[in-house]
C-alpha cells in the first residue's frame, strides 16, 4: 500500500513544526508548499536529514507549485501572516481571506479529496472562506481551533489541581477568539466536573474564573512574548491530532470548527463545536445540553464570527 500523503500550505512556524511531527509519527510523504521560493525546499532538506537520526522513511519535500499537492490525503493549511503584539486574530481577515482564495482554487485544481484542516486565522471566517473558494464538501473542511484552546484549558487545569494532564478533560465551544466558550461543566478531572472540585474545596470559583480567562486570552499571552509572531508547537500538535483521527479512523470526538447546519440553533457557519472525526471526515455533530450561561456566551462568540463573515463578503464579492 502507498504511504499517505499529507500535504502543508504554508511553510512558516506552524508548517513547519506540522512538517516535524508528521514525519516523526509515520503519518505518511509530506509536501511543504508555501508561496516564497526555497523556504519550503529548505525546511524540506532539513527535515529530510532527520530521518537517518529518527529513522523515518517518510519523503519530505519542498515546493511553490500547487501541482506537488495532488493526491494529497490530508491538507493542512497555514498559509498567511500571524499576529504580532497588539494585533487581534481578525486584525489579518484582509490579508488571510486573499491567502485562502489561492489556497481554495490550489486545492480545488489538484487534490479535491483530501481532508482538509485550516489553521489560518482569524480561523472560523477563514474555514468558511476556504470551504467556499474551494468548493470542497462541508464535512472535508473543518478549522482547528477547539483542540488547541481546550489543550490550553487543560494544562492550566491541570496545574491548578496539580494532577497528569492525561487525567483532565476540557470543553471548549465557540469561535477560536476572546469570546470562546471554556465549558466548566463539561470540564473533568477523571470524570469528576470542575464545578464539583470546587464544592470539594479543591479550587476556588475565582481560580478557575482566572483559568478560563487566560485561556481565552492564551495566544495572546504567547504573542506578547514572542513578539515576533504567534503560537506554534500547540497548535501543529493540535492539528496532527485531527489530521491522525481521519487518516486512522479513530472517531475522535474533538472540539473543531464544524459547518453547523442547524445544530446549537446556528445554520450555515462553521462554529467550534465537538465532533467525531473518523475515515469519513467530520462523521457527526455532537450537540451537548449548555446551561444559560454557556448558551448566553456562545452567541455572543457566533455574533462576532458572523460580524467577521460581513466583513469578509464585503471584501470579496464572489461570497456574496
Ligand atoms: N500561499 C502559501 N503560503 C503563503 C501564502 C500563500 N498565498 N501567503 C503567505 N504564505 C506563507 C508565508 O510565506 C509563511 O511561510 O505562510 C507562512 C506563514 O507562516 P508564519 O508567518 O510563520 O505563521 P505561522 O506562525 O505558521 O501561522 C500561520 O496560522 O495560527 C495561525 O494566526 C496564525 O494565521 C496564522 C497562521
Amino acid at each position: 500500500m502507498a504511504r499517505k500523503k499529507i500535504a502543508l500550505i504554508g511553510a512558516g512556524n506552524i508548517g513547519g513544526t506540522l512538517a516535524h511531527l508528521a514525519a516523526l509519527k509515520g503519518l505518511g510523504d509530506v509536501v511543504l508548499f508555501d508561496v516564497v521560493e526555497g523556504v519550503p525546499q529548505g525546511k524540506a532538506l532539513d527535515l529530510s536529514q532527520c530521518s537517518p537520526v529518527e529513522g523515518f522513511d517518510a519523503k519530505v519535500t519542498g515546493t511553490n507549485d500547487y501541482k506537488d499537492i495532488a493526491g494529497a490525503d490530508v491538507i493542512i493549511v497555514t498559509a498567511g501572516v500571524a499576529r504580532k503584539p497588539g494585533m487581534s486574530r481578525d486584525d489579518l481577515l484582509g490579508i488571510n481571506l486573499k491567502v485562502m482564495k489561492a489556497v481554495g482554487e490550489g486545492i480545488a485544481a489538484n487534490a479535491p479529496d483530501a481532508f482538509v484542516i485550516c489553521i489560518t486565522n482569524p480561523l472560523d471566517a477563514m474555514v468558511w472562506a476556504l470551504r467556499e473558494f474551494s468548493g470542497l464538501p462541508h464535512h472535508m473542511v473543518v478549522g482547528m481551533a477547539g483542540v488547541l484552546d481546550s489543550a490550553r484549558f487543560s494544562h492550566f487545569l491541570a496545574e491548578e489541581f496539580q494532577v497528569s494532564v492525561k487525567d483532565v478533560t476540557s470543553f471548549v465551544l465557540g469561535g477560536h477568539g476572546d469570546t470562546m466558550v471554556p465549558v466548566i461543566q463539561y470540564s473533568t478531572v477523571s470524570g469528576i466536573p470542575v464545578p464539583d472540585l470546587i464544592a470539594m474545596g479543591r479550587s476556588s470559583q475565582e481560580k478557575i474564573d482566572a483559568i478560563v480567562k487566560r485561556t481565552r486570552g492564551g495566544g495572546g499571552e504567547i504573542v506578547a512574548l514572542l513578539k515576533t509572531g504567534s503560537a506554534y508547537y500547540a497548535p501543529a500538535t493540535s492539528g496532527i491530532a485531527m489530521a491522525e483521527a481521519y487518516l486512522y479512523d479513530q472517531k475522535r470526538v474533538l472540539p473543531a470548527a464544524a459547518h453547523l447546519t442547524g445544530q446549537y440553533g446556528i445554520d450555515n457557519l462553521y462554529v467550534g463545536v465537538p465532533v467525531v472525526i473518523g475515515g469519513g471526515g467530520v462523521e457527526q455533530i455532537v450537540e451537548i445540553a449548555l446551561d444559560d450561561e454557556a448558551k448566553g456566551n456562545l452567541s455572543v462568540s457566533v455574533d462576532a464570527v458572523k460580524e467577521l463573515l460581513v466583513a469578509c463578503k464585503a471584501i470579496d464579492g464572489s461570497l456574496n
